[in-house]
């Protein structure tokens, strides 16, 4: 396991609960030991790592990251014979381009979409996407499936997850920046936004976001669990990447992305993605 952040850490717990034998490696030793406490054996380097294993889980914060570790002189010849499963957040044509790149290596590759929180990471309903070869996915299949009972094999479409990600992603991105504007619309008119949270069921996010404005409560996770507004700049940017790679319209994802990133400037980025009312309050 090759990433032990919050969603590496997950994998790896579920792995060890499975009693599969686990190595793991991260940038940051720091982040070993609570693996090790449970059975995980800590690789010193990114090939030592590599070597303990004919699998190879990856989850850190990018593709880019990722090629750089996987591409280094002393792991690259590694690879070979091994099989290295994705599980980083990347665009359709950066899944594209690990396969192109792993199988000119001699390695096996499968590219994953963990549409999950990580506390969610081995439970029955936790769902998976994955694609790539068949064969492939069936020798890891039950190794995968103690990582989330809702594993879907999407085929030999190594773009598949990520573009099933990206897409549900565009959905709420735009269901979130119209949040954004019904507040302010509900503020300007002075409805406050507890009777505009009360126009939806217990659960329902934007019932969350509308009592975070409400109480003003906008650092992370102080009323709701959420992702931050820099981590949803982030994925604006993936969607931009992705028209832009595919050619198709990006006009959403630029009008997107932009009010994200005046959030960000405003300094923002570290609060929930409700501060987003915030960049909408000026002129
Ligand atoms: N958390 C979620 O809810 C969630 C849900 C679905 C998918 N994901 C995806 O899972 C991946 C990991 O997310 P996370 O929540 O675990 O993030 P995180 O808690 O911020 O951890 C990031 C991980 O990436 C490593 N990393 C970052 N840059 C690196 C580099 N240049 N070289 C080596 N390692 C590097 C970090 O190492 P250090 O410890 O040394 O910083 C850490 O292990 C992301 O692609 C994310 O989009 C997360």
């Amino acid at each position: 396991m090759i990433g032990l952040g919050a969603m590496g850490t997950a994998l790896a717990r579920a792995l060890l609960s499975a009693e599969h034998s686990v190595t793991v490696w991260n940038r940051s030793p720091e982040k070993l030991a609570p693996l090790e406490a449970l059975g995980a054996s800590a690789a010193a380097s990114v090939a030592d790592a590599i070597q303990s294993s004919p699998v190879i889980l990856v989850c850190i914060d990018n593709y880019a990251a990722t090629n750089k570790l996987l591409g280094a002189d002393d792991v690259v010849s590694h690879i070979s014979g091994r099989t290295v499963i994705q599980l980083s957040t990347g665009t359709p044509k950066e899944a594209r381009d690990s396969e192109d790149w792993l199988r000119r290596c001699g390695g096996d590759y499968l590219d994953g979409a963990i549409m999950e929180y990580p506390k969610s990471i081995g439970a029955a309903d936790a769902m998976i996407l994955i694609a790539g070869s068949e064969a492939v996915f069936e020798r890891h299949r039950s190794m995968l499936e103690c990582l989330g009972g809702d594993l879907r094999y999407l085929g030999e479409n190594i773009a598949a997850p990520a573009a099933l990600d990206l897409a549900s992603l565009s959905y709420s991105l735009g269901k979130y920046v119209g949040f954004a504007h019904a507040a302010r619309l509900c503020e300007s008119e002075r409805v406050g936004a507890d009777q505009f949270a009360l126009m939806f069921p217990v659960g329902d996010r934007a019932r969350e976001l509308a009592e975070i404005v409400h109480a003003g409560a906008y650092e992370l996770s102080s009323l709701y669990d959420g992702a931050s507004i820099r981590v949803w700049e982030g994925v604006a940017q993936r969607l931009q990447a992705q028209a832009l790679d595919a050619e198709i319209n990006s006009e959403i994802p630029d009008f997107i992305s932009g009010i994200f990133k005046r959030a960000v400037a405003a300094g923002h980025g570290e609060e929930d993605l409700a501060a987003l009312i915030k960049v909408l309050r000026g002129a």
